[in-house]
């Protein structure tokens, strides 16, 4: 977690249930059709969409693609996803994730997918 000057002690710990995220695929030049990658991730203190996205790279799956190149503080709005609950488009590194949540991304826009969560601006 680069973005973070000083690593909270508890920040490496595994702390309650996973959480399960249900994640939108397609790569233009591979797939014919999107398909959705559900990953299930240890949660770790003050989880976020982007920390959850960046856990699921580092740990599970390095061909995922999002954009890791942010501020993390909810200024760049370069994370903009789609979340579940609501369908609202929202800044993954200001969403705080609760050990045991379910969540759905998909891209902030469908029409301008260059690959999974990573759109066109
Ligand atoms: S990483 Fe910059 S707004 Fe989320």
């Amino acid at each position: 977690m680069s973005h973070i000057l000083k690593i909270h002690p508890d920040s490496e710990q595994v702390l309650g249930e996973p959480v399960t995220a249900e994640i939108f695929r397609f790569d233009p030049e591979v797939d014919a059709e999107p398909r959705m990658q559900t990953y299930v991730v240890p949660y770790r203190y003050r989880m976020s969409i982007l920390t959850l996205l960046r856990e699921i790279y580092e740990t599970q799956d390095p061909t995922l693609a999002f954009r890791n190149q942010q501020c993390g503080r909810g200024i760049c709005g370069t994370c903009h996803v789609r979340v579940s609950v609501n369908g609202k488009l929202t800044k993954g590194c200001s969403v705080p994730l609760e050990p045991g949540s379910k969540i759905t991304l998909t891209p902030a826009s469908r029409a301008k997918v260059i690959r999974d969560l990573v759109v066109d601006f």
